[in-house]
Order: C-alpha cells, then structure tokens, then sequence
C-alpha cells in the first residue's frame, strides 16, 4: 500500500511563530532545551543567566540561528531589583510577553542539620520568590493572555540526600503554581508545572553522588535518561492550545521511573 503524504503534524508546523518567550537560566542545561525548542516553533525569545557569559553567547548563536529574535541578558534572581530589570528590557525590546518559563535554580546541597541559614535564604530567594515575582511582572505584559510553566523536580515529594534546602523550595514551587493557576485565570493566563527525572545537566556536578544519579536516572522504562529535549516537548505541549484544560497541573516527565518501587 503506497505510504499517505504526512500534512505535518500541529507540532511540526511553525506554532509560536512570533510569539515572546522568556525562559530564565535559558543559557544551559533543561533552559536552553526549552528556548531552543521554542526559537525553532518561531518564538523570539529572552533569557537570563547569571554567571556563564561564554555559554550564554553561545546560546545566543544558536537561537538566532533559527531567524527569529533572542534577548539575553545577565540578571540574578534572587536580587527583585534585578528582575525588575529584566522584565523592563524584556518590554523595551518585545512590548509584550506570551510564555514565561521559570526554569532557573540554584541551592545548596547539604544535609538539613548543616544547612546555614543564608543558605536557605539564597536557595528560596532564586528558586521560590523569584518564581512568584518573575510571574507578576510577565503577567501585566502578557496583553493576550499567556502561559507560566514552572520547572520542578521529584524531590519536592521525595527525599533525596542533600537536597534538603532545593526539594523544599521545589515544593513551595509547585504550591506557587496552584495558587497562581486561580489568581492569574483571570487574565487568561494558564499556570503548570514540569518535573523531571535527572537529566545530565551541569546542576549534576554540583553532587557528591553524582554517578548514582545517573545510574539512578537510567532506570526509566524506556531504558535511557530524560534529556532536555523531553522537557522542551512537555513545556511546549502545555503553552498549546491541546493543553488548554490542564490547569494547575505537575505533570511528572521521569520515564515512569518513579513507579518502581526501590
Ligand atoms: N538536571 C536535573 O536532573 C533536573 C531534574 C529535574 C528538574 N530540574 C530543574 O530544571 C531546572 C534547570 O536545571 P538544569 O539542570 O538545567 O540546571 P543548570 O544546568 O545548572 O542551569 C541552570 C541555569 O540557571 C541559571 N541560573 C542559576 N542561578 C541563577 C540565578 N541566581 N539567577 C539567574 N540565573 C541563574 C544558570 O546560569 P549560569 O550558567 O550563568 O550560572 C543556568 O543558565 C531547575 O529548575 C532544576 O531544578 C533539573
């Protein structure tokens, strides 16, 4: 039987063409996936960093590459002042907003009892505050509504070593994106949240244990990893229309790793 000609998928089209979307952290890791993902469905896209300039550049390039707008700017979360600043280039340059993708993290890896408290203060302020401020100010420039996507992690349920200050802030994270589903529906912007299994990311480097997460990572029911590249599908699924009555939402992208039991 002679194959049909494929129509293209919804997904293959150009579906953000023209749109504006501001990944934050979108110089690396799971943020550049994400802004790659969405440069090459036709977004202009913004994204902030904090210290890796070279990646950043680099970052940049590639989105431009896909001919569409990119906006990058160094900008730390856990300063408001500097938010504020970002979202003031983000107007001055686009005039509008349609996605916000809070993505960026940070924390101090250490047991609770050795946990200092300004590093709580720091690991709330870029993981948690930030999140809520960042979808205050996207949601006065989003004029036609829009999409808020917060990026969570398993640990917000589960408890893993050293992770004590980032899976408690993760779970904060996730009561943000409930409250903000109902406050914000009235603007019609939709709220959700993404969490994932470990995805090789510079983020691993910063554990003791790294190896055993990997390994770890490796026991999905797919037999491979969750890579960025699952995340940006996730995150790009919920800014479309067919997600439209999913509100509020974690939507868990580990490979059914979690269902085992250990
Ligand atoms: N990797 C995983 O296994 C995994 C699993 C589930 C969920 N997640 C979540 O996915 C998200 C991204 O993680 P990742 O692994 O891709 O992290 P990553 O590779 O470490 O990248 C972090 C990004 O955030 C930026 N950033 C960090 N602190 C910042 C601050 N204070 N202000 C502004 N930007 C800041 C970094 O910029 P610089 O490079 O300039 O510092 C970088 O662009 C996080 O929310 C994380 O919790 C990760």
């Amino acid at each position: 039987m002679e194959a049909l000609p494929s129509n293209g998928s919804p997904m293959e089209d150009k579906e953000f063409k023209s749109k504006v979307v501001l990944v934050t952290g979108g110089s690396r890791g799971i943020g550049k996936g994400i802004a790659l993902e969405f440069a090459k469905q036709g977004a202009h896209i913004a994204f902030n960093y904090l210290r890796n300039e070279k990646a950043a550049e680099e970052t940049q390039k590639e989105i431009e590459a896909f001919g569409v707008r990119c906006l990058r700017m160094r900008a730390h979360l856990g300063d408001a002042k500097k938010i504020k600043a970002l979202f003031d280039a983000v107007r001055d340059e686009y005039g509008r907003l349609d996605v916000l993708v809070n993505n960026a993290a940070s924390g101090v890896n250490l047991p609770a009892d050795e946990l200092q408290e300004k590093h709580w203060d720091w690991t709330m302020g870029i993981n948690v505050k930030a999140g809520w401020l960042c979808a205050i100010e996207a949601s006065e420039l989003m004029v036609d509504g829009g999409h808020i996507i917060n990026i969570t992690s398993e640990g917000s349920r589960k408890v893993l070593p050293n992770y004590f200050a980032v899976g408690t802030s993760k779970s904060a994270l996730e009561a943000v994106t409930r409250y903000l589903a109902v406050e914000l529906a009235s603007k019609d912007i939709s709220v959700n949240a993404v969490s994932g299994g470990y995805v090789q990311t510079g983020a691993l480097d910063a554990f003791p244990d790294k190896e055993k997460m990997v390994a770890e990572g490796q026991k999905t029911l797919s037999g491979r990893m969750v890579t960025a590249q699952d995340i940006a599908d996730t995150v790009i699924f919920l800014c479309s229309p067919h997600a439209d009555m999913i509100r509020g939402q974690i939507i868990l992208v580990d490979g059914g790793a979690t269902l085992r039991a250990h």
